[in-house]
């Protein structure tokens, strides 16, 4: 074989993939596609790349040196499990599969297993940065085996983004671990979405501000603590006029959020973790509401509040914002890392947080000069607890608290959903609690259900004689 990788699935991810690789120095890349049009039209499109096509996963496999290395780039589900029996056909005992698809984690423990068990090796591998990342430099979360990573990182870190000199891409960890730093990865890209969508919708009612007004007020946090790729974009979502009716391109949107179903599994993965990701679930839920046009409409007419009181000293109000944006902003990071910590304590991986911080500040949806502070967080205290303690997020969160409790006041006062902004703060306020009517809920559990509680003042598990003469008996 003439290639040293190759890619199956060449759709617009696949094929940007492909070219990404042959662009290195170094990279031959086999190209192979179930429909042969489109491999012919990639090859037409892009000669410059110098693709080995293969039209049979024999020639496919044929194409590849040892160890073949593959990547897998179809849509995730069953057409995945469908290419990897194709390729263990072909295949022989250490060579590569790897996944580059959205899979949901559990999918990819289960498929590892069962490729491992023929001596192929099986990655799944989280890639993100979209259509754009994945030809210029994605940010890669590969997960597998030691042996897979020592031929492969040397293929992925050719073509990662570079962020500070670095490439965006490190093994996470055994089999699923990197797609479900993937599927964290989105959950967060949930959180942050919302929070900035909360923040323009607070501005835009609360201040009157346009659209192309509230992009300035973007365009000119993104040069602060905000700076992020996805502030960058909301900027530019928000500057677009529509040609045809020449309204604010985002006035014209239907505002009914889609979704693919990763934040949902962050969401489900964490109600199972215990692990309270509530921004991330705010953020899931707000795209829900927003998708139920005959409920919206029902509800229409319930009452809002009597004298909505917008703000009324409106550049105290948009610092307000920012400073609340960035408050709820640390919490959605702090619940995924904790989401993270928690599912590599459950898998028995070993994620390290630092690297992950590290390798998503290029190339991914999510990227930011924020992850620096995470990533410099982990580095001062590896077993942080919670990452909103460490010193920079306490310092961040005790200047913008009061500016946080205002916006979300204004946002209850004036009948505007801030639902991310505020479960955020009810988590911040639940955290940082010293005490919990936790306690109450389990002077219930006890009543109803003799689940028993503990007591502050000594060790031991009790209950009440609810139904009796209502003394303590140690259980
Ligand atoms: C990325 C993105 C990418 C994607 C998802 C989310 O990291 O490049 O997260 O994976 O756009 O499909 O899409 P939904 O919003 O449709 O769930």
């Amino acid at each position: 074989g003439t290639a040293n990788v190759g890619v199956v699935g060449l759709a617009v991810m696949g094929s940007n993939l492909a070219r990404n690789l042959a662009s290195r120095e170094g990279n031959t890349v086999a190209v192979f596609n179930r429909t042969e049009e489109k491999t012919r039209a990639l090859l037409d499109e892009h000669p410059e790349a110098g693709f080995v096509p293969a039209s049979t996963y024999e020639e496919f496999a044929a194409r590849l040196s040892k160890p073949r290395t593959a990547i897998i780039m179809v849509k995730a589900g069953a057409g995945t499990d469908a290419v990897i029996d194709e390729l263990l056909r072909v295949f022989e005992p250490g060579d590569i599969i790897v996944d580059g698809g959205n899979a949901y984690f559990p999918d990819t423990i289960r498929r590892e297993k069962a490729v491992r068990e023929t001596g192929v090796n099986f990655v799944g591998a989280g890639i993100s940065g979209g259509e754009e990342g994945a030809l210029t430099g994605p940010s890669i979360m590969p997960g597998g085996s030691d042996e897979s990573w020592a031929t492969l990182g040397p293929i992925l870190k050719s073509i990662a983004a570079v962020a500070e000199g670095e490439p965006c891409v490190t093994h996470v960890g055994r089999d699923g671990a990197g797609h479900f730093v993937k599927m964290v990865h989105n959950g967060i890209e949930y959180a942050d979405m919302q929070l900035i969508a909360e923040a323009y919708d607070l501005i835009r009612r609360g201040t009157g501000r346009s659209p192309a007004e509230i992009a300035e007020i973007f365009a000119e946090w993104n040069t602060g603590d905000l700076e992020s790729y996805l502030i960058e974009i909301t900027a530019e979502v928000l500057r677009q006029a529509d040609a045809e009716t020449g309204k604010p391109l985002v006035d014209v949107i239907l505002d009914q959020a889609g979704a693919k179903g990763t934040g949902a599994w962050t969401v489900q993965t964490a109600l199972s973790l215990g692990v309270p990701v509530s921004g991330i679930a705010e953020a899931t839920f707000a795209r829900s509401l927003s998708s139920h046009p005959e409920q919206r409409a029902a509800a229409a007419d319930l009452p809002g509040p009597q004298e909505p009181s917008l703000a009324t000293e409106t550049e105290g109000f948009i610092e307000d914002v920012r400073l609340a944006l960035f408050a709820s902003k640390i919490v959605a990071y702090s619940q995924g890392f904790d989401e993270i910590r928690a599912g590599a304590a459950e898998h028995a991986w070993n994620i390290d947080p630092g690297a992950i911080a590290k390798i998503w500040r290029g190339g991914c949806i999510i990227r930011a000069q924020f992850l620096n502070r995470i990533a410099d967080a982990y580095a001062a205290e590896p077993d942080l607890p919670l990452l909103m303690t460490a010193p920079y997020f306490t310092e961040a969160l005790s200047r913008g608290q009061a500016a946080w409790r205002r916006v979300v006041v204004a946002a209850a006062r004036a009948g505007i959903p801030a639902p991310a902004f505020s479960s955020s703060l009810s988590y911040y306020d639940g955290i940082r609690a010293d005490r919990l009517p936790a306690a109450l809920v389990q002077g219930q559990r006890d009543y109803f259900g003799a689940h028993t509680y503990k007591r502050v003042d000594k060790p031991g598990t009790f209950h009440r004689l609810w139904s009796g003469d209502r003394t303590e008996v140690e259980v």
